[in-house]
């Protein structure tokens, strides 16, 4: 393992944890350069308030071989040590199916802690889970929902919505009613959490445990409208309604979406796939909105964070104003 290569990216990423408790300090695609253990390797720090580190790491299989060998996790152990990380917990990432959940790498870690990205507050788990809880890819996006000025007083949907850290940045940015949507009960009970950790006293959260393929046409029919509404599907997900992928039904979700939107409203669309072009999704998109006699003004592209995914292009998106 070519240690040089972590302690350059932990030294240029670590000055950050005056910004954030939450950071990508190694993106091993993008930072590993040739190094075969490292580049299939991502590594991700949660600051405490008191200052203690804790890690998360994920490995990625590669043509079915593990991404890191036992003398590889040792040194790495030894690396996250060395610069005061108190534990850290290892997700191996199978090339196929759903990875178990992480396991203990070394150290002692809390089950749980809550760390300030800028002006919010997030729940970060280590047990029990496959994910710390917060994509720290889509940190652009929560820099301008709290920033940009554009959503104050807005009614936003947050379909997709995992833990809600979208929700809560929007909130943070002066939406007004904020509607948090996950097929998943532990998610939206943990999104429930990040809001109440930030907004203790405010109602204008309500919190959906549903399917978007069943919600979004309900929604349409009672005659719900928003301003802005946020689509960040997964690639694939299977639910009693039906069977998503962002391969084949883009265009139908993006519909349905536009169906909610009030003239003039955004929407905020994001993929996480290297093998869907820009210029496919960006079609797909056009092609829903062409349908549903909508103009789409595209505000701005999103992607990941280059300083700390260097080379990342998976992440893509676009905040458009729909007319
Ligand atoms: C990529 S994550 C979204 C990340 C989130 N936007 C964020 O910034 O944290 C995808 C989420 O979609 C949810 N999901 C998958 N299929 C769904 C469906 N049919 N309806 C509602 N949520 C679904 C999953 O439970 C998961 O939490």
């Amino acid at each position: 393992m070519k240690r040089e290569l972590l302690e350059v990216a932990w030294k240029k990423r670590a000055s950050e944890f005056s910004r954030t408790g939450a950071l990508r300090v190694f993106h091993g695609p993008g930072d590993g350069g040739r190094d075969a253990d490292l580049s299939r390797i991502a590594i991700e720090a949660f600051r405490a308030e008191s200052e203690t580190v804790y890690v998360w790491i994920y490995a990625w299989e590669q043509d079915g071989a593990k991404a890191l060998s036992e003398s590889t996790l040792a040194d790495l152990a030894a690396f996250l040590r060395s610069v005061g990380v108190a534990g850290a917990v290892l997700l191996e990432r199978p090339e196929k199916g759903t990875p178990a959940d992480a396991v203990l790498l070394f150290g002692t870690l809390p089950s749980h802690l809550d760390v300030r990205e800028e002006t919010d507050l997030f729940r970060i788990r280590f047990e029990a889970t496959k994910h710390p809880g917060l994509f720290l890819d889509h940190l652009p996006l929560r820099q301008w929902l709290r920033t940009a000025g554009k959503i104050s007083g807005k009614s936003v949907l947050n379909t997709f919505s995992y833990t809600g850290s979208l929700s809560v940045a929007a909130k943070r940015g002066g939406a007004g009613k904020v509607l948090t949507l996950d097929l998943s009960r532990p998610t939206i009970a943990w999104a429930k959490e990040n809001w109440e950790l930030n907004f203790p006293d405010d109602a204008s959260g309500d919190f959906i445990f549903g399917d978007v393929f069943e919600w979004l046409p309900k929604l349409a029919k009672r005659g719900d409208r928003f301003d802005v509404v946020i689509l960040d599907p997964p690639s694939f997900s299977r639910s009693p309604k039906k069977v998503f992928s962002t391969a084949k039904d883009l265009p139908s979700l993006h519909t349905a979406a536009f169906r909610l939107l009030n003239p003039g409203g955004l929407l905020i669309t994001s993929i996480n796939s290297a093998q869907i072009s820009h210029a496919q999704y960006r079609d797909e998109i056009q092609l829903a909105a062409v349908d549903e006699s909508r103009k789409l003004v595209e505000l701005i592209p999103l992607g990941a964070p280059k300083e700390s995914f260097p080379g990342a292009d998976y992440l893509k998106g676009w905040i458009f104003r729909v007319d």
